[in-house]
């Protein structure tokens, strides 16, 4: 789902500037990196950020750190002594992502963590008051189950990309991901114990309230 570029212009003209750090770190994961349209980027960051600082968490987890754009946006919202820790598969990326958290004065509050999400999460010993979901499309359903007795009552999961370029409306897909996240739109709908909404911000971002 693209937004008309005249109005994406005048939205970011009229939100708070990327930070400069950000900035940089947006540009250089499009020189340096396979897929660079994974990483989150101004309005997405901002929208994170800002929600945040609206739960002020003390513990968040994230799933898929790529280059610690969205990373970083979500440990400006922590509280004092919060702690966010975010798990990614690719190792590839570990020095760059240090080396920004780091810049972004955040590496002291993010702890990363490398493997399968699926694998690291069963042994994490905290209960999370915000979790960001955008791993492997495939597998968002998996994350979903491991997560969620870990997340306080009245805490909230956020899962990205679930418009996943708008293909969710082909009910006939056999691509993978567009079944992946298909399959987590559906099984969501059906839960008990938790509300939900979609914003339709650039790939469609899920809020998930457990109840
Ligand atoms: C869309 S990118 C994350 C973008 C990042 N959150 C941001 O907004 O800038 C997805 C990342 O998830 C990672 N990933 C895929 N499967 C994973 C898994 N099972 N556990 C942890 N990370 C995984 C990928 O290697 C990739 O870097």
């Amino acid at each position: 789902m693209t937004m008309d570029k005249k109005l994406e212009k005048y939205l970011l003209e009229h939100s708070s500037r990327e930070d400069p750090v950000l900035e940089d770190l947006y540009r250089q994961t499009h020189i340096r990196f396979v897929n660079p349209n994974m990483v989150s980027g101004h309005l997405q960051g901002k929208l994170l950020e800002f929600i945040s600082m609206m739960i002020n968490p003390k513990m968040i987890l994230e799933i898929g750190t790529f280059t610690g754009y969205s990373a970083i946006c979500f440990a400006r919202g922590l509280k004092r002594g919060g702690r966010l820790i975010t798990i990614e598969l690719n190792d590839e990326m570990s020095g760059f992502i240090h080396s920004y958290f780091r810049k972004a004065g955040v590496d002291s509050k993010i702890t990363q963590l490398t493997g399968r999400a699926q694998d690291i999460i069963p042994g994490l010993d905290h209960i999370f008051d915000l979790v960001y979901i955008d791993g492997d499309k495939r597998e968002y359903i998996e994350y979903y189950n491991v997560v969620i007795e870990k997340v306080k009552p009245g805490g909230f999961i956020l899962a990205d990309n679930v418009f996943w370029g708008g293909q969710v409306l082909d009910k006939n897909s056999k691509d993978p991901q567009t079944r992946g996240i298909m399959a987590f739109n559906e099984m969501i709908r059906k839960q008990k114990g938790i509300k939900n909404v979609i914003l339709p911000v650039r790939d469609g971002i899920m809020l998930i309230r457990k109840t």
